[in-house]
């Protein structure tokens, strides 16, 4: 199949209607997989026509990066590359940073580790509660007028502070997780994003692979995986969530298509300004998500799998800590800002 594409923002920037997630190469969900593979893997998305890459410098710290720097050799021109600053790991201590000497050096080496001369779209990955968004946005803006990046995003961030930075310099794109049982952004962000003409790239649109495997999935973490941490796949929530799966899979019968595949399509019917950026690190898994696109489900279908999911509820909190959501991103007034 021939995969669209679509326009994130209003300022010309296309991607594939579906990208690639790619942190789970490298970290947080068990062990990193094997370099050859994973540069195979890459290369093959990208023949297929899912040219939208996402990764982080947080993501290993660093690793994924280093990953894709290699990846993109001789495939520079044919990707979109995402990648996002703002969670430090200095000295294994976990902070949030978004103040502008931060900004710019987070940036020169994401700039170094993937090997290219421009991020194509660069995210504050968490916002710094410290730090005014005017700020950081600020210095975003310095970086685009010279030429080291060509659009900004914002992730997790809420619908006031997108406001404001799009006050700033115009953003292209707001990361977020938004899936069959992640929809509370769907009150205000998704609102804000549109009026202001912003792009949305849905994280763990697969519910994190509990779409594609259920509770299956959660037997079958490694013992470092970062899910096991995750509320809603532990204990009574888990045994309470397993009958969204239920409920999905019989669906997903009817449609003749896989639960994943149906999950993943409800998150691409969102609309034309929104890419989804499932994470694999397999070939069969990524074709199978690819072949979500084939899925055409009519509203009716849309608002049906919405109540099933809805119907039982969905147990636990997407994170154990939800202080590093979009619920806690609200920043001080520029008037407040005396520098660090
Ligand atoms: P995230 O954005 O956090 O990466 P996601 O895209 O919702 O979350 O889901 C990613 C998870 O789903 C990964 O664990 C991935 O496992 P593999 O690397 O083994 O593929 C899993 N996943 C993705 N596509 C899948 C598929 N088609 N079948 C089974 N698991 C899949």
């Amino acid at each position: 199949m021939v995969v669209p594409k679509v326009k994130l923002g209003s300022q010309g920037f296309e991607v594939s209607a579906q990208g690639l997630g790619c942190m789970g190469m490298s970290t947080f969900y068990g062990p990193p997989k094997a370099e050859d593979e994973m540069i195979s893997l890459i290369h093959y998305a990208v023949s297929k026509g899912i040219t939208f890459l996402d990764t982080s410098d947080f993501y290993g710290p660093h690793t994924n990066e280093l990953l894709l720097g290699k990846a993109l050799k001789g495939i520079r021109d044919k990707v979109q590359l995402a990648t996002k600053f703002g969670i430090s790991f200095a000295g294994g201590v976990r902070d949030i940073r978004g103040d502008p000497a931060y900004v710019r050096a987070s940036c020169e080496g994401s700039l170094k580790r993937l090997d290219v001369d421009c991020i194509d779209l660069y995210f504050q990955h968490r916002i710094d509660t410290k730090v005014p968004i005017e700020v950081t946005i600020g210095e975003m803006k310095k970086l685009v007028e010279e030429g080291k990046v060509k659009y900004i995003g914002l992730s997790e961030a809420s619908a006031s502070t997108i406001r404001r930075a799009h006050a700033v310099h115009p953003i292209t794109a707001v990361e977020i997780e938004w899936s069959l049982w992640s929809r509370d952004v769907e009150e205000e962000i998704i609102p804000t994003c549109r009026e202001l003409g912003i792009g949305i790239v849905p994280y763990s649109p697969l519910g994190r692979g509990f779409f594609s495997s259920g509770a299956k999935l959660v037997e079958s973490l490694a013992n470092n995986d970062y899910r096991k941490s995750f509320p809603r796949f532990t204990g009574e929530n888990l045994e309470k969530n397993k009958i969204i799966f239920e409920n999905i899979s019989a669906f997903a019968s009817s449609k003749g298509c896989t639960p994943g595949q149906l999950a993943l399509a409800w998150v691409q019917h969102q609309g034309n300004d929104v890419a989804p950026i499932p994470g694999t690190t397999k070939i069969k898994n990524f074709e199978e998500n690819i072949g979500a696109l084939s899925v055409k489900l009519t509203s009716e279908e849309m608002k049906e799998l919405e109540a099933i999911v809805s119907s039982g509820g969905v147990h636990g909190d997407r994170y154990a800590d939800m202080d590093f959501t979009w619920m806690k991103s609200e920043t001080p007034p520029l008037s407040s800002w005396k520098g660090i």
